[in-house]
Parts: C-alpha cells; structure tokens; sequence
C-alpha cells in the first residue's frame, strides 16, 4: 500500500521512528536494488543521527547485478555498510547478522567490559512503503507476522522478534517517505511501482522507461518487443507505443493502440522481471543530479 503523505503524516513519522531509536542498536535500512538512491528517504542521516546503519538493497533478483555491484562499491565509498539481498526468496538474510554483529562490537565490547550481561542485538527496520520491509520481517522471523498498516499515525504495542540467538527485531517497522517532490526520482519510484498506480499517469511513466531503456537496456528492448531499427530508433516515442501495444494486443475499436491499457501491461511485466534484471539509477547519476542529499 501507498500513502499520501502530508507533512503530517511525515512529522509523525520521524517522531515515531525517532521514538523507538532510543533502545535500538542497529538500523537496517532497506532500499530497492533497482533504484538504490531514489528509493531511500531523503533525511535518514538525520533522522537515524549516529545510530549504527546497515543498508540492505532488497529486490536485488529483479536488479541488474552488475550496476548493483557499482552501487555496493560506492556505499562502502561513503562508509555505508551495504549489502544486496533478495528477502522474498531469503538470498543474503545470512550477511545480515554478520553485517549487525559488526557494526555493534564496539558498543557491546564496552558493555562486556563493564560486566553487562550479553544480549541480543536490538534492531529496527525503515524504509519507503513497499520496499520490502514486511517481507524481510517475516522472513527473518521465519513466521507470518501480520502486516501492520502502513500508515504512519498506527500506534500499537511494540514486540521484539527473535531472529536467532543473536538479533531481536522489532516487530513494526519504521515506514518513511521517499523523496517524491523530485520528478526524476518519482518516475524511477513509479517505474518500479513503489508509487501507487492510481496517482500517476502511466502513460507518462511508460515514456519514462521506454526513454531510459532506449538509453541503457537497448538490446533488452529490442528482443523483447521485436522492435527494428526505426522504430526503435525514432525519435517520436509514438510509434514505439504503437509496437509495443499491438505487439501486446492492446487495441480498442477500429485498431487503434489503446494507451492506458498498454501502459498497465507494460509496466506490469517490467515490474515482474519479465524484461529481465534491470536498475533504473547508477551512481555516476549522483554526480549530475542531487539524487538523495537536500
Ligand atoms: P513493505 O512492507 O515495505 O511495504 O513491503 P512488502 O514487504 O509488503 O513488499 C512489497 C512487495 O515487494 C510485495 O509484493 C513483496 O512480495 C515484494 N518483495 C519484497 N521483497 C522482495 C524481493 O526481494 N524480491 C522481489 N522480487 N519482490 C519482493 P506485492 O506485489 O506488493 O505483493 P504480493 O503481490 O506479493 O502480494
């Protein structure tokens, strides 16, 4: 579920996941794979202040692993321990301990040093809405945890689960806001559907990825829509609309491309993978465009 958010709502937010900071250890951040900048909420710095932060890249089975690998290189660049995991299938789940253990040991040396009996490692998921916080939490807790509303004024008693020996989770996850107020940023979101369909306009979206697919997935395209040369290459987008739509039978009285309709089944299979592994932002994007920072 996508929520509208209100400066409200984004107040209540950081208050809540500020709230529960205090008897946290650990932050795991949760960001898509395929859009590992655009995704991730523009004040988390801030918010998180010098809580030790673990960034997970989840949907990284449906990234392109080559430009996820960049972007692994470039968090470790900016000292950001990160990490690429797939919570649907439970690919990576192992490094996360690992990862949490690290990132504590001075904290918990200290505490053992002062005769504090060990314990688990307290950790806290956040994240824009459907990212996969849910579904790592279950995951990790390897049972169903019913999923908790993600509106941000849900107040409930909180619960630790138990992952392990080693990590207590808490059982809801701290739900921020991605920077939609940048166009780029809301096209890579709704590209992906992090974005609820019901508020954007698809078509447009679909220009957007067939623009940046043309860019830098071209064969990708070209193979899975049996595009030729000029379609491919005109520079009005309105006959590569036209293939793609007849090609998918989208077509409404009297043959012509029904567009709304190929938007949806477009972006449906793009979404799913079907065009195979694809990201939608590389890091040397960072440098033209203020992708996270304010
Ligand atoms: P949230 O709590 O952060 O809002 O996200 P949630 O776990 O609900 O996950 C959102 C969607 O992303 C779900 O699909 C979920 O199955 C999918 N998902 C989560 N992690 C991964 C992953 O690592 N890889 C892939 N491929 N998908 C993942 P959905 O379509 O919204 O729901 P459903 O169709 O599964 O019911």
């Amino acid at each position: 579920m996508t929520i509208q958010w209100f400066p409200g709502h984004m107040a209540k937010a950081r208050r809540q996941v500020t709230e529960k900071l205090s008897v946290i250890d650990v932050v795991i951040e949760l960001a898509d794979a395929r859009v590992p900048a655009s995704s991730r909420n523009p004040m988390i710095d801030e918010i998180i202040s010098n809580k030790p932060r673990l960034l997970l890249l989840n949907k990284a089975d449906l990234a392109d692993p080559r430009t996820t690998k960049q972007w692994l290189s470039y968090y470790e660049e900016q000292g950001v321990k990160a990490i690429a995991i797939d919570a649907q299938s439970g690919q990576g789940l192992k490094a996360i301990i690992t990862a949490c253990q690290l990132l504590v040991k001075e904290k918990f040396d200290k505490m053992k040093a002062k005769g504090i009996k060990p314990r688990a490692i307290r950790a806290l998921i956040v994240g824009i809405p459907n990212v996969g916080k849910s579904t790592l939490i279950n995951k990790l807790a390897k049972k169903n945890i019913a999923k908790t509303g993600d509106r941000p004024g849900v107040t409930q008693a909180q619960q630790w689960i138990k992952v392990g020996k080693e990590i207590e989770l808490l059982d809801t996850p701290g739900i921020l806001w991605p920077k939609f107020e940048d166009q780029q940023v809301g096209f890579r979101l709704a590209t992906t559907g992090a974005i609820k369909d019901s508020i954007i306009n698809l078509q447009e979206v679909m220009v957007f990825a067939l623009n940046y697919l043309r860019e830098k997935y071209p064969d990708i395209l070209k193979e899975r829509f049996d595009l030729d040369d000029e379609t491919f290459n005109s520079e009005d987008i309105v006959p590569l609309f036209d293939h793609i739509g007849k090609k998918r039978g989208c077509l409404m009285a009297g043959g012509i491309v029904d567009y709304d309709k190929t938007s949806e089944l477009f972006l449906r299979e793009l979404r799913a993978g079907k065009l195979g592994r694809l990201t939608f932002e590389t890091p040397d994007m960072l440098n033209t465009e203020e992708l996270i920072e304010e």
